[in-house]
């Protein structure tokens, strides 16, 4: 598979995934929205995935966006082609039956953070920068930052940042809600372990489902959404997992998933 997305796997089934293209702040171009892409296919036929987390080489950048030597040329057709396929690839990661978190050490910018948008989790490096700059090189964001940044940050700070273009550092990031947790580059990889291991400490069943409640429901209004939660909450019943769970808890010890 293409060097341009590099994928390790732990014996857990917690997948890590880096955009492998250091040189060009792993700027997103079609060869490396390809590669991803093939990798989220394995993925989704993984039997047993627990959590993936995304992140680029090097210590300077997340992604700094999509390329913008490959887009200069492009006709309104291609531009189109372009686009739809990172909102093909980036709706695959985000639709990971697993947590998928985004461990953004460094510039995050653009595509870089509608694909970070995607993730379940944004944790950032205390010198993560981020924004939606794309009004500067006369077009807007097309990888999905005008619809998923409201829905994560409200449309008044969407439509500031999108307009304006203006990058903001991690820990404007952390108050407007575009990211879970900041802390300093050096502790970054060390979080995440510690997150992916609370993660893999759970009933693996019930850490999708708990997801899917949380992305399904958003689609539905209330009531529809309570009772896919019911009938998700429910289904828990009927595997093993809840049996140790609460026998775990019962018997004072710690539950064998
Ligand atoms: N596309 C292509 N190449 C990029 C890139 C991008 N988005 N971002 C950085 N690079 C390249 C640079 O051209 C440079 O390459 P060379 O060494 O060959 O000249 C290399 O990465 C290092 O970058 P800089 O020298 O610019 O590094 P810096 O530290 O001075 O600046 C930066 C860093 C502020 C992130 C700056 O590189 C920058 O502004 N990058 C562009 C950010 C951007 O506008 N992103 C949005 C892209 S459009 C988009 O994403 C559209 C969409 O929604 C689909």
């Amino acid at each position: 598979m293409s060097e341009a997305v590099i994928e390790k796997v732990d014996n857990d089934g917690m997948v890590q995934l880096t955009i492998n293209r250091p040189k060009a702040l792993n700027a997103l171009n079609s060869e490396v929205l390809a590669a991803l892409e093939a990798h989220l296919v394995e993925l989704e036929a993984h039997p047993h995935l627990r959590g993936v987390v995304i992140t680029g080489a090097g210590e300077k950048s997340f992604v700094a966006g999509a390329d913008i030597t490959e887009m200069r040329d492009k006709t309104p057709e291609e531009a189109r082609a372009f686009a739809s396929q990172a909102l093909r690839t980036i709706k695959r990661l985000e639709t990971l039956p697993v947590p998928v978190v985004a461990l953004v050490n460094g510039f995050c910018l653009g595509g870089g953070c509608e694909l970070a948008l995607a993730c379940d989790w944004a944790v950032a490096s205390d010198n993560a920068v981020f924004g939606q700059p794309e009004v500067q090189l006369g077009v807007i964001p097309g990888f999905g930052g005008t619809q998923r940044l409201p829905r994560r940050v409200g449309p008044a700070m969407a439509i500031d940042l999108a307009t304006t273009g203006r990058k903001i550092d991690a820990q404007e990031a952390l108050r407007i809600g575009l990211v879970n947790r900041v802390m300093p580059q050096a502790e970054l990889e060390g979080y995440v372990e510690e997150l992916t291991n609370q993660l893999k400490g759970n009933g693996p069943q019930a850490v999708r489902s708990a997801k899917q409640a949380v992305h399904d429901g958003l689609d539905q209004d209330l009531n529809s959404a309570l009772a896919l939660e019911t009938s998700l909450f429910a289904l828990c019943f009927a595997g093993g997992e809840q049996k140790e769970g609460m026998s775990a808890f019962v018997e004072k010890r710690k539950a064998r998933f």
